[in-house]
């Protein structure tokens, strides 16, 4: 995990949360920085800090992933870069609903955020990472895109594309020093479900066990990459629960008790 030279880490999403998490892990190992997200201020906010408590550099680049002239200036941006170790696609966001309730450009938005721009981000950062033939690739994608569970079914989508598209690209990469990992968290304290679209959403409805701390999806995401574990889910209940929902005896049932008999 200990950077090895004055390696650089990208981190979309790096403003707040599992995010913002990644950037003090990677700091605390003397990594320099490249945070992406769109909250300017909260980029330098936690930029400086960074700087502040460790001997780093940071850069902060604020960018809307859910728009693709900005996805095409972080491409850019990421290949003027040089000794790209770490990438953490990592900024995403749900929406509350059914599919229909909610707006089309959402949807659009959603699949630009989570598949687009995480599948050219890659790519671009391969292009420097292959010279070496080392780094770590970090997709976080969600426990809903292993289950059938309630909830958005773009979201759930779009969460297994990037499950699948680390377990393919691990395939490819085999041969060289490139990690992948699919990190799959559950409930995690972020700001998350405090969002506008989750205005009213009551975190307590949720029984307290189930939800995680970032610290703790972070420092389970790293301990795994020395496992080569590609699809990490966070937490023993996360991991029952996902084992429980797939399984062919008690699957269907609860399947039926979340969304009813057909
Ligand atoms: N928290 C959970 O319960 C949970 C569970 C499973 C999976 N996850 C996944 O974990 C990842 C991180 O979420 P989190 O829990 O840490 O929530 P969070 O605190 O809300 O962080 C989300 C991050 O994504 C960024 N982001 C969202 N839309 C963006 C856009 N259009 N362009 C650029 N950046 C954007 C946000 O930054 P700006 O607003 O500044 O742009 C923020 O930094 C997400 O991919 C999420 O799907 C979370």
């Amino acid at each position: 995990m200990s950077c090895p030279e004055n390696f650089t880490g990208i981190i979309t999403g790096a403003s707040s949360g599992i995010g913002e998490c990644f950037a003090r892990e990677l700091a605390k190992n003397n990594y320099n920085l490249l945070l992406i997200a769109r909250r300017e201020e909260k980029l330098e906010q936690l930029a400086m800090e960074l700087e502040d408590l460790y001997d780093i550099a940071t850069e902060v680049f604020p960018a809307d992933l859910g728009k693709t002239e900005d996805i095409n200036r972080v491409v850019e941006k990421i290949k003027n870069t040089e000794s790209i170790y770490f990438l953490v696609n990592n900024a995403g966001f749900a929406t509350r609903g059914s599919f229909v309730d909610v707006d089309s450009d959402k949807h659009k938005e959603m699949i630009s955020v989570h598949i687009t721009a995480s599948t050219l981000i890659t790519h671009a950062v391969l292009l420097s990472m292959l010279e070496r033939k080392e780094g770590v690739i970090i997709n976080v994608a969600s426990i809903s895109g292993l289950i059938k569970n309630r909830g958005s079914p773009n979201y759930a989508s779009t969460k297994a594309y990037m499950i699948k598209f680390s377990e393919m690209l691990a395939l490819e990469m085999k041969r060289t020093n490139i990690k992948v990992q699919a990190l799959c968290p559950g409930y995690t304290h972020t700001e998350f479900h405090s969002v506008r679209d989750f205005e009213g959403f009551n975190k307590n409805a949720i029984p307290s066990f189930l939800w995680m701390k970032s610290e703790d999806v972070v420092s389970k995401s790293i301990r795994s990459l020395r496992k080569n574990k590609v699809i990490v889910v966070t937490g023993r209940k996360n991991k029952f629960f996902v084992w429980i929902v797939n399984s062919k005896i008690f699957g269907k049932l609860i399947v039926r008790i979340m969304f009813g008999k057909r």
